[in-house]
């Protein structure tokens, strides 16, 4: 409807006003007084032309009032042309609401996407710091292939480094002979903090671990069988976690895979003069002046190689195995140079990239000083998802009978978990996160419990109305405000999921199940539904309590989160 209006409005002014580009571009108002589309257009092309907006603002208005969509036109302030739309008019509109809620089957021949998120780096539980990537690039994710793309979901395990090379010196130490594969997570974590400790005693621990590290390197089989037994710990503990966090691979590929695959790179850049000798004879990369940035190590003196060498490496490998049409690689601010200097390289180096992004999140911090300050370097992941989930039983223990649910263990996980992902979810992923519980949990707010909470009373209102069909009524003479602010929410459902894919930021999306939770409870809360007076009233409404139910859990699941069907 809306790209018809433009067409025809484009075409309307461009006879009167003659060339010029003119386009009519609609936007949804932010108040149901301006109706149910905006355009400026008048006010654009008043400064070509040197025309007063309101004469372009009047002849557009008086043509649009005759289409047989259209029930009102009006002009506002200095040449706003604000549109209604005739109620049945507005009710076909919905159908591309209903068409978003289902994901697009990709083309077999697309190129794919590469989206690289999670990373954690083996031997250390996952920390919650890591939950940031972790969840923002779940969603980033889904939201591409929901809109119809192959989608390769990378996890680059961070499985090389000297860490191994320290563990393996702590379990010789301290592990009294106990096999790599039979400790927990938690007991490498221990051991892996005992050996900083001591080397703070000891530097020559140090050494050894470092000595370690580079027979590990140079195929000591002994040390590559520890390192594979560490990888396979590491693994199993995280897989529990990422399913509690509705989080899923498709390739876990981590740094050691590229071991192979560097020098290859490094004599490419030799070659083409790309890599410079530099102090000691290590190998880096210079950059012209005008980029300001600093040389990037590609080797080091004794000819080890980097985590930039490997991502080098990693770049050329998906380039050349997936030619995909965009990588886009979720991380923490701290990387952001590193990633300059990567793409800066490749550019230099003369390869042909695909669209790139390394898609940066803020730090988190803390509200609860406690959790903030606490001794023992990191806050594991699984213990705040557990702490989540025993706060979100306290609330449904504490709601007694207001809160309703066949499975109180099931509905504690989903909201416990759920709040701290959506906690995530719904802020803009550039800014700091703070962590606040209270926030987080809350019924009222622009938290997960909430959503849900709107979900399920949807779900109740159809469950009682005993009905299965829920289409709209052929023929709607009126609408209700409350009715019409549903309405207006629900038609920008796929302009969000467009616009949060593009720009990469999932909050805007969980702004949007925010507003719309708030409208559909302002509406629940303001007209009756099932007793409302008319059949064809009741019928409304229930398609609109329909289909908010299904763009609630559409959206939702989108952000990893999951919503109850009673609660
Ligand atoms: N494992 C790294 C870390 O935890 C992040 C890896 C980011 N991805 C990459 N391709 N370098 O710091």
């Amino acid at each position: 409807m809306f790209e018809e209006l433009s067409t025809l409005g484009t075409k309307m002014l461009k006879k009167a006003f003659g060339g010029g580009d003119v386009k009519v571009l609609w936007t949804s108002p932010k108040e149901i007084a301006h109706g149910d589309a905006t355009t400026t257009v008048a006010l654009e092309l008043s400064k070509k032309l040197g025309t007063k907006p309101r004469a372009i603002a009047e002849v557009l208005a008086k043509e649009l009032s005759h289409h047989s969509s259209i029930e009102k036109v009006e002009i506002a302030g200095a040449g706003y042309v604000n549109v209604w739309l005739k109620p049945s008019a507005l009710i076909t509109e919905l159908h591309r609401s209903r068409a978003a809620c289902t994901a697009r089957v990709p083309k077999k021949t697309a190129r794919p996407v590469i989206v690289e998120y999670s990373q954690p780096n083996i031997a250390k539980p996952l920390g919650v710091h890591h939950l940031l990537s972790t969840v923002i690039g779940q969603a980033i994710a889904n939201l591409h292939e929901h809109a119809g793309q192959n989608v390769i979901r990378w996890n680059y395990l961070g499985d090389w480094g000297t860490q191994f090379g320290k563990l393996a010196v702590a379990l010789e130490k301290w592990g009294k002979g106990k096999k790599p594969r039979d400790f927990a997570i938690d007991e490498l974590l221990a051991l892996y903090v005992k050996f900083h400790d001591e080397a703070e005693k000891d530097p020559t621990l140090e050494d050894q671990a470092r000595k370690t590290f580079r027979a590990l390197e140079q195929g000591d089989p002994h040390l590559r069988n520890f390192r594979e037994d560490i990888v396979a710990v590491t693994k199993g503990s995280l897989g529990a976690l990422y399913g509690r966090l509705h989080v899923n691979f498709d390739l876990d590929l981590g740094e050691s895979f590229y071991e192979d695959k560097m020098d290859a790179i490094l004599e490419e850049g030799k070659r083409k003069e790309v890599f410079e000798t530099g102090e000691g004879g290590a190998l880096i990369v210079r950059f012209p002046e005008e980029t300001g940035m600093p040389p990037y190590m590609v080797q080091k003196s004794d000819g080890a190689t980097l985590y930039s060498t490997r991502d080098l490496a990693q770049m050329r490998y998906r380039i050349d195995t997936y030619n995909p049409e965009g990588i886009y690689i979720v991380t923490d601010i701290a990387q952001k140079l590193h990633f300059e200097q990567l793409m800066e390289t490749c550019r230099m180096l003369g390869w042909k990239l695909p669209d790139f992004e390394n898609v940066l999140v803020g730090r988190m911090r803390f509200a609860d000083k406690k959790m903030s300050t606490r001794k023992g370097n990191i806050l594991k992941l699984e213990e705040v998802l557990d702490e989540a989930v025993r706060r979100a039983d306290t609330i449904i223990a504490d709601r007694g009978d207001s809160i309703q649910t066949d499975d109180p263990k099931e509905l504690s996980e989903m909201m416990g978990i759920g709040a701290v992902v959506y906690g995530i979810l719904s802020q803009n992923r550039k800014m700091d996160l703070v962590f606040d519980w209270d926030k987080m949990l809350s019924f009222e707010g622009n938290s997960a419990p909430y959503l849900q909470y709107t979900h399920a009373r949807a779900k109740s209102v159809l469950r009682k109305s005993d009905q299965q069909d829920f289409s709209f009524p052929k023929e709607i003479k009126a609408l209700t405000e409350k009715e019409r602010v549903v309405i207006g929410t629900l038609l920008q459902f796929q302009s969000v999921l467009d616009d949060a894919l593009e720009t990469h930021m999932p909050h805007k999306l969980a702004n949007f199940l925010y507003q719309l939770s708030q409208d559909y409870n302002a509406f629940y809360n303001g007209e009756p539904i099932l007793q409302a007076d008319q059949a064809e009233e009741r019928a409304l409404r229930l398609a609109l309590t329909s289909l908010t139910a299904t763009v609630l859990k559409t959206g939702a699941e989108l952000l990893t989160l999951r919503v109850p069907e009673r609660m």
